[in-house]
């Protein structure tokens, strides 16, 4: 049986992503900060019937990562997926953005990112397969008013994940990145409803995306039937950016 970490999973994205995949019988790590995450792991385990732990971490902690992966290592024995999902935003111009601002995001979004693919890459090297999908965001392709740092945040993911696919693609190991368009989660939850139909409008599909959305797209990467694709990102925003 695969395994699969996802990061985040608690809530939103993560949860839908956790979900999916146990659906097609992958145990499933589940880490987050918040202890919803362990009435999600519940939640998942009873409704697939696989295994589902929930791991309490901060991500942009480097020691605390490298401990909790051994754990995971003890539990589960192997681990075929890493999903970097874990994210936040706090939003602001840039003339006003406090430095905490701007170190939270990139402590979370991009440090975290580094923290968890290096604590498991050499045990995916190791069992020569693996697949690593990075949650980037189409913001971190065009930008957007207000979010300088979360933009940054993204872009950079982008960079990482070509640069990783480089290094681990004669090993069997996939790195690839998902932007998300606007997505309905907690996170969107408080842009307020004039400002969210007007960004519908630009969405040739004409809705906001839902975390299922996402889900299909990283079970699709973390498939066999995407072995031949790598170092891509792929946008899943209903046509948004183009
Ligand atoms: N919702 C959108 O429209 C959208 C669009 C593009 C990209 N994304 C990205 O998708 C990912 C998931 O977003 P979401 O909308 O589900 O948000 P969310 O806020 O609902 O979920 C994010 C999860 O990450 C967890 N988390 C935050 N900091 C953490 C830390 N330090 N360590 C461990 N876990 C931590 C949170 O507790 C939460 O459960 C994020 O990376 C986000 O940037 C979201």
């Amino acid at each position: 049986m695969k395994a699969a970490i996802i990061t985040g999973g608690a809530r939103g994205i993560g949860k839908a992503i956790a979900h999916k995949l146990a659906s097609q019988n992958i145990a499933i790590a589940l880490w987050d900060i918040i202890n919803e995450g362990e009435a999600t792991a519940d939640e998942i385990s009873s409704t697939h019937n696989v295994t589902a732990n929930f791991y309490k971490v901060d991500i942009s902690q480097y020691d605390a990562v490298a401990e909790i992966i051994q754990k995971v290592l003890d539990d589960f024995e192997r681990i075929d997926i890493m999903v970097n999902n874990a994210g936040i935003a706090r939003d602001g111009l840039l003339l006003r953005m406090k430095p905490e601002e701007w170190q939270s995001v990139i402590s979370i979004n991009l440090t975290g990112c580094f923290n968890c693919t290096k604590a498991i890459l050499k045990t995916m090297i190791t069992q020569r397969w693996g697949r690593i999908i990075n949650i980037s965001s189409v913001i971190g392709i065009i930008g957007n008013f207000g979010q300088s740092n979360y933009a940054a945040s993204k872009a950079w993911i982008i960079g990482f994940t070509k640069s990783i696919a480089k290094e681990v693609a004669k090993r069997n190991i996939t790195v690839n990145a998902i932007a998300p368009g606007f997505i309905e989660t907690d996170m969107t939850a408080a842009i307020p409803e004039e400002v969210k139909s007007s960004y519908q409008k630009q969405i040739p599909i004409q809705r906001m995306g839902t975390p299922e959305d996402i889900a299909n797209a990283v079970a699709f990467l973390a498939s066999e039937d995407a072995s031949y694709i790598t170092g891509q990102v792929i946008k899943v925003d209903g046509g948004l950016v183009m």
